[in-house]
């Protein structure tokens, strides 16, 4: 049986993402909204699983590790930033903020490194003045993008259950099966 090198790809995508997903705190994610209907959870894995099939596509020599953890910790900030009174409001516009605010969570719970943090740091870029230093950062600051506009017009964007909240392990497991990237 011929394995296909997009199988193979899926799995390295999947263990890095189980390990982040063992954090139960990661799991918080999913009860605040990105864009549209989708979660802060979903955007982060599709955000995160994107960039790296687009460096697959391009043939991009990257950090594949620190790809992948960055993108999937770029919007670490667990908080709802449509509510009035978010953390946020003495301090400055979400959008410029919320970077720090996720490599901040992101170091305190995880073993974030300079590839990682300069991804989770730079990826609102224009909206924060300093460019990403790295391509992997770079990828994920343009792949943000378009999946914050695709959700934005796309009522029920990677899956169909935005609204629920994850909290065990059994549910875990559901969500790593219902979210199309397994497909
Ligand atoms: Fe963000
Ligand atoms: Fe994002």
């Amino acid at each position: 049986m011929k394995i296909k090198n997009r199988e193979v790809e899926d799995l390295v995508f999947k263990s890095y993402l189980e390990e982040v997903l063992k954090k139960k705190k990661y799991l918080k994610m999913h009860r605040y909204l990105q864009h549209g209907n989708t979660s802060c959870l979903l955007h982060s894995i599709a955000v995160s699983y994107y960039s790296y099939r687009l460096c697959k596509f391009l043939k991009l020599k990257v950090h594949e590790k620190e790809l992948i953890r960055g993108g999937l910790l770029h919007d670490y900030y667990l908080y709802d930033w449509h509510q009035k009174y978010k953390p946020t409001r003495n301090v400055g516009l979400h959008g410029r903020i919320h970077p720090k605010i996720a490599l901040f969570n992101a170091r305190k719970d995880f073993n974030v490194n300079y590839l990682e943090a300069d991804i989770i740091e730079k990826h609102m870029f224009p909206l924060t003045f300093t460019p990403p230093r790295y391509k992997e950062s770079v990828v994920v600051c343009i792949v943000d993008k378009i999946c914050s506009v695709y959700e934005a017009f796309n009522k029920n964007a990677y899956c169909n259950i935005t609204s629920r909240v994850i909290v065990d392990k059994k549910e875990r497991r559901t969500v790593a099966k219902k979210i199309n990237i397994y497909n």
